[in-house]
């Protein structure tokens, strides 16, 4: 297949050149490649060529709250893939008492044979035992060189600092990266048994029982339990200014500190939480949405390189009959919300057309970044001789509206709802084939791939 005449984006440059696919590569990046006969061609002039998504934070199918996140790998990722995204890194959760290979065998069976892109794990450690400490070797060596560690969820997933301490100790010698849900459980838990105590149990108080510094405290924390033990941290879901600095500051003191935030940081506010009829609940999340100016900080943050990454947290829970199960007490609220088909089109239209940062650092943020720390660049990540062909042909010219009535994501709202998207995902190309097109979902249950993702190196970023 030959791409031509599109503008091919990477995360360094933009060049008017045609795009040769050989099966699954990418063979060829050129002037004037011509087709050999019989080969399709895809006319991309005045489009953008772009290096599929890359998004590292999803919960397909994930058990919370008493119920399950509403996508599974099917329709997750089908829905990535309209979005525009072509690889995603979901989140394995040991259970109590659960070898991290179990862990991993349960999530892979999830996936295998209804992932229809391309699709690695973390594994998210609740208990740190001798046993847990020896399998994380193995966990790297098999693919999955990235852990997840969560600093709130008292009494679910909640780790102590010990544990945190070893993890980071053991991720310096066998490679991995360390991933931080940063927000301090113990005091959450005070603040919602008090607030639930003075009869307050709307959706709002959610975000009034996780205020910044709860975020913020974790965060410093956790950077610097990394610092002591020599390891690289990469926050996940950073919301609030006060965590931000943070990171900034573990960066200028030379840290391996590396964090990302997601578009319903950057562009919702706690005022959602005012949504009548309980509409609040939609937007529970942790962390939950922040007061108008951390949006602005976070920007400049991802201006700046104090932020690297943008990903979606993509864990959908409907409206009608999950998100009402925390009708009596906030507390109760399965606490997510979907984004993984939306990323590209608002982190777009937001961050280039509004003139916040260019089309390269758009690529740099949702695809190319991503595929360095997580260890699959240059196959994934850029277009580029010898990359997988993941590939975005994006309409810069073409308008789009997202909406919950034509969504691919399995849930009854979008939190966009509305929104003008100024350009929109045109074509995707995974591994040479073509995925999405006009608007339709051309590919097949279970083409998607495990990633074999190559150990952390700081060298690389
Ligand atoms: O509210 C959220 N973020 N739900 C997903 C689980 C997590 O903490 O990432
Ligand atoms: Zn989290
Ligand atoms: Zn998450």
């Amino acid at each position: 297949m030959v791409i031509k005449d599109g503008l091919v984006v990477t995360a360094q440059d933009s060049t008017k050149a045609d795009v040769r696919i050989e099966g699954e590569k990418i063979a060829a990046v050129g002037q004037s490649i011509s087709p050999q006969s019989g080969e399709p061609v895809i006319d991309a002039r005045g489009k953008y060529v772009l290096p599929g998504g890359i998004d590292v934070h999803t919960h397909m199918e994930l058990p919370f709250g008493g119920t399950v996140s509403a996508d599974d790998f099917h329709s997750g990722t089908v829905a990535a893939a309209a979005g525009g995204t072509t690889t995603i890194i979901d989140f394995a959760i040991q259970g109590k008492g659960q070898s991290l290979r179990d862990t991993l065998d349960a999530w892979k069976k999830k996936a295998g044979g209804k992932a229809v892109i391309d699709y690695g794990f973390h594994v998210a450690i609740g208990e740190m035992t001798e046993s847990i400490m020896n399998e994380m070797k193995s966990v790297v060596e098999g693919g999955c060189p990235s852990f997840k560690l969560f600093l709130a969820y008292k009494g679910l997933f909640q780790v102590d600092d010990g544990t945190l301490y070893k993890a980071f100790l053991r991720a310096k010698e066998i490679g991995a990266l360390i991933c931080i849900h940063a927000e301090n459980g113990d005091i959450v838990d005070v603040l919602t048994k008090k607030l639930l105590a003075e009869g307050k149990t709307e959706p709002k108080y959610h975000a009034a029982s996780r205020p910044p510094a709860v975020e913020a405290e974790a965060t410093g924390r956790a950077i610097a339990i990394a610092a002591f033990a020599g390891a690289p941290v990469y926050i996940v879901h950073l919301t609030a200014k006060e965590a931000l600095a943070k990171v900034r500051e573990a960066r200028a003191r030379g840290e391996a500190a590396y964090a990302e935030t997601c578009p319903q940081y950057l562009l919702l506010s706690s005022e959602r939480y005012d949504e009548p009829n309980f509409g609040g609940a939609k937007y529970v999340m942790s962390p939950p949405l922040r007061p108008k100016e951390h949006n602005e900080a976070l920007w400049q943050g991802l201006q700046k390189g104090d932020l690297q990454a943008v990903s979606t947290d993509h864990c959908p829970f409907n409206f009608k009959g999950q998100k009402d199960l925390g009708k009596a007490s906030f507390n109760l609220i399965p606490n997510g919300l979907p984004g993984v088909e939306t990323r590209l089109h608002l982190l777009y239209t937001e961050g280039v057309t509004k003139g916040r940062f260019s089309v390269n650092k758009f690529v740099d943020l949702v695809s190319t970044t991503p595929a360095k720390l997580f260890g699959l660049f240059p196959e994934k990540g850029t277009v580029q001789k010898e990359s997988d062909a993941d590939i975005v042909i994006f309409d810069p010219n073409k308008t789009f509206i997202l909406s919950a009535k034509t969504h691919h994501q399995k849930v009854d709202y979008n939190p966009y709802e509305g929104f003008v998207s100024k350009g929109t995902v045109d074509t995707v190309i995974s591994r040479g084939e073509v995925v999405f097109s006009d608007g339709s979902f051309l590919g097949k249950a279970g083409r998607g791939r495990f990633l074999k993702r190559k150990p952390f190196s700081a060298k690389n970023i």
